[in-house]
C-alpha cells in the first residue's frame, strides 16, 4: 500500500475506494474568512502578489474543510500583466487589460525572461505553503491555457463568445499566433518556476476551450497545451499535470493522449456516466458537479454527488466541481458535499 497523497495516487491511476477530493476556487468570497483577508489586503490583486496573505486564503479552505488538495491563490491573467499588459480589476465587473490586436502592441510586450521579475512573490507564496500545508495534502499550481489567456488579452477583459479573439484569429492570423507562441512560452517558464518552489501538481485552464471549433480547437487550444506539457515533462517529469479544456463536450475523447496530460477534468456539460465509458477509460479524470448545488444543496446536492462517484468508481477518479464555485453558494453544501463524497453523511 502506497504512503503516498490520495491526489497523486489518483492522478498515477490508482483506483481509490474514496475519491480524493478539492474544488476549483476554494479559496474565495463565497467564505466569510476570505472576505475579510481580502479586505486587509485592499484590492484582489494586492491579495495575489501578497505571498503571506496569499498563503493565508489558500490554507482557509483547507482549515475548514480538510480538503485533500490546495490550489495556489492567483490569477490566470498575471502571466500577461508580468507580459507588460496592464491590468486591473473593476468591482463587480471583473478583469480589465490593455488590449494586443496589432504586430505593434505584440512586439511591444516584454520577453518571456521577464516574467519572473513580476511573478516572484507568487513563487514565494508556493514556498510558504510547503512549509505550511498538512503532510497529506498536495499543493497545485496553475496556468492559463494560451488561447483562453490570449481571448482576455485580445478582447481586453471577459467576453461571452470570446468575440474579438475568434476575429484576430480570422483577420491577422500572424498576430494571433503569435501571441499564442508568446503565451505558451511564458507558460511553461511560469509552471516550471511554480514546481521548482513546490507545487506538486499543475493545472491548465483552458475555460474557452469549447468555443473553437473543427481544426482550431486543435490547433489553438489542444496543441498549445500540448506543447506546454511536453516541455514540463522534459523538466519535470515526475509533475504530474491536469488539462481542463471546459466546454469540449464530446470532443473530451481522447484528450489525455492529444494533450499527454495525467488527468483531464470534466465540466458539468458531460454526464459522468458518459465520462466513465469515453474519457477515464484513458486515465484519471476529475469533475464534475455542477457548481450550482452549492447555492441550492439539499436532497438534489446529495443524490447527484453520489451519482458521480458511483459512476466513476471503476477508475481513477478526483471529485471536482465542474466549474468554480460563486460567492452566493452556502458553505455548509460544501461540507454536505465533502461528507456525501467522503461517506461520513
Ligand atoms: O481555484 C482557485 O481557488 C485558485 C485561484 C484562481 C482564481 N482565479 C482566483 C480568483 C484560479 C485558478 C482562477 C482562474 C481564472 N481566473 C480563470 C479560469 C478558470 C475559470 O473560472 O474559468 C479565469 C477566466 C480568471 C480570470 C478572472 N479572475 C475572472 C473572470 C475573475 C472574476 C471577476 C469577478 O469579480 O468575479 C477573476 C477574479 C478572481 N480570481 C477571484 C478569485 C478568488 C475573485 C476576486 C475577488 O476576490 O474579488
Amino acid at each position: 500500500m502506497s504512503t503516498q497523497k490520495t491526489i497523486l495516487r489518483a492522478l498515477a491511476g490508482e483506483v481509490l475506494a474514496t475519491p480524493p477530493i478539492w474544488m476549483m476556487r476554494q479559496a474565495g468570497r463565497y467564505l466569510p474568512e476570505y472576505k475579510a483577508t481580502r479586505a486587509q489586503a485592499g484590492d484582489f490583486l494586492s491579495l495575489c502578489y501578497n505571498p503571506e496573505l496569499a498563503a493565508e486564503v489558500t490554507l482557509q479552505p483547507i482549515r475548514r474543510y480538510g480538503f485533500d488538495a490546495s490550489i495556489l491563490f492567483a490569477d490566470i491573467l498575471l502571466l500577461p500583466q508580468a507580459l507588460g499588459a496592464n491590468l486591473w480589476f473593476v468591482t463587480g465587473e471583473g478583469p480589465r487589460l490593455s488590449t494586443v490586436t496589432t504586430a505593434d502592441e505584440l512586439k511591444a510586450l516584454k520577453p518571456v525572461s521577464a516574467i519572473h521579475d513580476t511573478l516572484s512573490p507568487i513563487y514565494e507564496t508556493v514556498k510558504i505553503l510547503t512549509r505550511e500545508l498538512p503532510d497529506d495534502v498536495t499543493l497545485i499550481g496553475f496556468a492559463g491555457a494560451p488561447w483562453t489567456v490570449a481571448t482576455y488579452m485580445i478582447a481586453g477583459q471577459g467576453t461571452p463568445d470570446q468575440g474579438p479573439a475568434h476575429a484576430l484569429k480570422d483577420t491577422d492570423k500572424a498576430v494571433f499566433e503569435g501571441l499564442l507562441d508568446l503565451i505558451t512560452d511564458g507558460t511553461i517558464e511560469y509552471l516550471s518556476a511554480q514546481i521548482d518552489a513546490g507545487a506538486e501538481v499543475v493545472k491548465l485552464f483552458d475555460s474557452w476551450a469549447g468555443s473553437l471549433m473543427g481544426d482550431n480547437f486543435i490547433n489553438y487550444a489542444i496543441k498549445p497545451m500540448a506543447r506546454i506539457v511536453a516541455a514540463l515533462k522534459q523538466r519535470h517529469p515526475d509533475t504530474p499535470i491536469i488539462a481542463f479544456p471546459r466546454g469540449a463536450d464530446e470532443r473530451y475523447i481522447g484528450l489525455h493522449d492529444a494533450i499527454g496530460a495525467d488527468c483531464i477534468a470534466l465540466d458539468d456539460g458531460v454526464t459522468a456516466h458518459w465520462a466513465a465509458a469515453n474519457v477515464q477509460t484513458d486515465g484519471c479524470v476529475q469533475g464534475n458537479l455542477k457548481s450550482s448545488h452549492m447555492v441550492t444543496g439539499g436532497d438534489a446536492l446529495v443524490t447527484e454527488t453520489r451519482a458521480i462517484v458511483d459512476a466513476l468508481k471503476g477508475g481513477p477518479h478526483i471529485f471536482n466541481l465542474g466549474h468554480g464555485i460563486t460567492p452566493d453558494a452556502n458553505p455548509e453544501n460544501v461540507q454536505l458535499m465533502i461528507d456525501t463524497v467522503r461517506e461520513i453523511r
